[in-house]
């Protein structure tokens, strides 16, 4: 993939050579560089609250690409079986390319400002601990509520919620290694999209790119009305992908 193509996220890392995603515009995804990939497992606090995420199984990737599912239908998920050239489904990449913050809401702090792409909600919740990361961040000059929004916003997988210091003027992003998690969420009892972490680049068959983000979140339940990203969809319809649930 060549570089110059790419519009990277303001706070994320630099472009990641190694790696990369191809998405089939009828067909899987195909990822490159052998990423890590793993399950991650939303577990909620005493209150039920969605409040940290704990790794489950790791797959053995010795080949590449990595062929994974995107049309929710393969029986060997999370990869690709070729399930989608025999079932009906829509795989049309509809998402807009523009840029993450073309289209955010801006909640205030004294100290931090809080960016808020909604197309981009996946229903994770940790946004919603401890009285809402919107009333946190407007607090955020207590470091206790600065802590807790930093927090939020940082477990937030799809990069829907965003961080700026406006001392600084600068964007906070957490250092995310890349890599790929299957995000499972027994607490809604269904599987959740792909996280992308790290500045993965990606872009279609025909070679059109995507924005370059820390955090993106891609569907594998077909669903989404948002493709590649995720929307939430799974929820509503109760993906599961079959795959072992945590076992401590
Ligand atoms: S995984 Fe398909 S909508 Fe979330």
């Amino acid at each position: 993939m060549e570089r110059e193509n790419f519009h990277i996220e303001p706070g994320a890392p630099m472009f990641n050579k190694g790696y990369s995603i191809i998405i089939d515009t009828k067909g899987p995804y195909f990822v490159y560089g052998k990423p890590t990939l793993r399950q991650e497992f939303i577990v909620p606090n005493a209150e039920g609250e969605a409040w940290e995420y704990k790794t489950g199984i790791t797959y053995k990737v010795d080949h590449e690409p990595m062929v994974l599912c995107r049309c929710g239908h393969s029986q060997t998920k999370p990869f690709c079986d070729g399930s989608h050239t025999q079932i009906d489904w829509d795989p049309t990449l509809s998402a807009d390319r523009k840029p993450l913050l073309d289209n955010v809401e801006i909640s205030e702090g004294e100290e931090l400002q809080l960016l808020d792409n909604k197309t981009y909600c996946v229903h994770a919740r940790f946004c919603m601990a401890k009285g809402t990361v919107w009333h946190l961040v407007e607090q955020s000059n207590r470091p206790e509520a600065q802590e807790l929004t930093i927090r939020e916003t940082f477990h937030c997988p799809s990069g829907r919620l965003k961080l700026r210091d406006k001392k600084k003027d600068e964007f906070l992003e957490p250092r995310l290694e890349p890599s790929l998690s299957l995000i499972e969420d027994p607490q809604k009892n269904c599987s959740g999209p792909i996280w992308v972490k790290g500045g993965i680049p990606m872009e279609d068959s025909e070679c059109t790119p995507y924005e370059i983000r820390n955090r993106v979140t891609l569907c594998r339940c077909g669903n989404s009305h948002n493709k590649p990203y995720c929307d939430g969809s799974h929820m509503r319809t109760q993906f599961s992908d079959g795959q072992p649930g945590l076992t401590s």
